[in-house]
């Protein structure tokens, strides 16, 4: 009998029993977002285990200063977009700021259409108690849903701006207990963003569902990162991020170089042109 579990093999798709094994093992989680075919044919191919097709969209392509402004149906174009290029990777769409605060019946009705429209195998949205009863709606509509607690871009307001959350005694209990609430209500899994190391720590330990984070230290079960501050495409990048690449730099040397050789006349040369 072979010993190669399907989970080593790398085309099988990741799912959400191999996410909770891998909670279960120790063994850790890559999430990026993606906003298009190109990239999650690279991410996918290169062992991603999450796609995110996040709301920051908003900011990363449409160059907006907050997430508010992005529409369901914006999310579900890119959601299309991503599902044409992924083979392994779980593929998750984010509920924008609109979609599911509403009412329960109206983040059923995004969710079902993330799924039926989008491609997605499942949704993410951010909050804690307040949103434990939509997380549950949607699961027993059987789509799997990823929470996301501490620092909400989608509660910029609230905040009074992308503020690091949990720093205080009233704050950490505030985020230890959406972080309860959302794996009670039925989350597969939890973004914890911009929070203290030692919060995460103890969230991941206190939690049987798997911890992503971004901004919250090495104790989490996965990590993701925005694939423009990974990649070097963003403007300004904050503290936690670490840089993988700067294809920022590559990119606008190559336009350089090629209006330099349009207005010379260097490029097409012979080998560049048709006979
Ligand atoms: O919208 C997004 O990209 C996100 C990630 C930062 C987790 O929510």
């Amino acid at each position: 009998m072979s010993t190669v579990t399907a989970e080593s093999t790398r085309e099988h798709r990741i799912t959400l029993p191999i996410l909770a094994r891998r909670k279960r093992r120790g063994a850790k989680i890559s999430m990026l977002t993606a906003y298009d075919y190109t990239f999650a044919c690279i991410f996918d191919t290169a062992g991603i285990d999450i796609l995110l097709v996040g709301d920051s969209l908003g900011n990363v392509v449409q160059g907006r200063e907050t997430t508010l402004p992005v529409t369901l149906d914006e999310i579900i174009y890119h959601t299309r977009l991503v599902s044409r290029g992924v083979r392994r990777s779980l593929l998750i769409a984010d509920l924008p700021f609109g979609s599911y605060q509403i009412s329960n019946r109206t983040a059923v009705a995004s969710a079902v259409r993330c799924v039926k429209e989008g491609g997605a195998h499942g949704v993410k949205l951010e909050g804690g108690t307040a949103v434990a009863d939509a997380i549950r709606r949607i699961v027993a509509a059987e789509i799997p849903v990823m929470a996301h607690v501490g620092l909400t871009p989608q509660a910029i307001h609230r905040m009074g701006g992308h503020r690091v959350q949990g720093r205080t005694p009233k704050g950490r209990a505030r985020v230890l207990a959406d972080a309860r609430a959302v794996e009670e209500a039925g989350a597969f899994a939890v973004v914890l963003e911009g929070i203290p190391a030692d919060l995460a720590g103890e969230i991941t330990q206190s939690l049987s569902i798997p911890t992503l984070g971004i901004g919250a230290g090495v104790h989490c079960d996965g990590q993701v990162l925005v694939m423009h501050d990974l990649l070097g495409l963003s403007d300004w990048t904050p503290s936690f991020v670490k840089q993988y690449a700067n294809l920022g730099a590559l990119a606008s040397q190559a336009a350089r170089r090629f209006a330099e050789e349009v207005s010379h006349g260097k490029f097409p040369d012979e080998e560049h042109s048709y006979r």
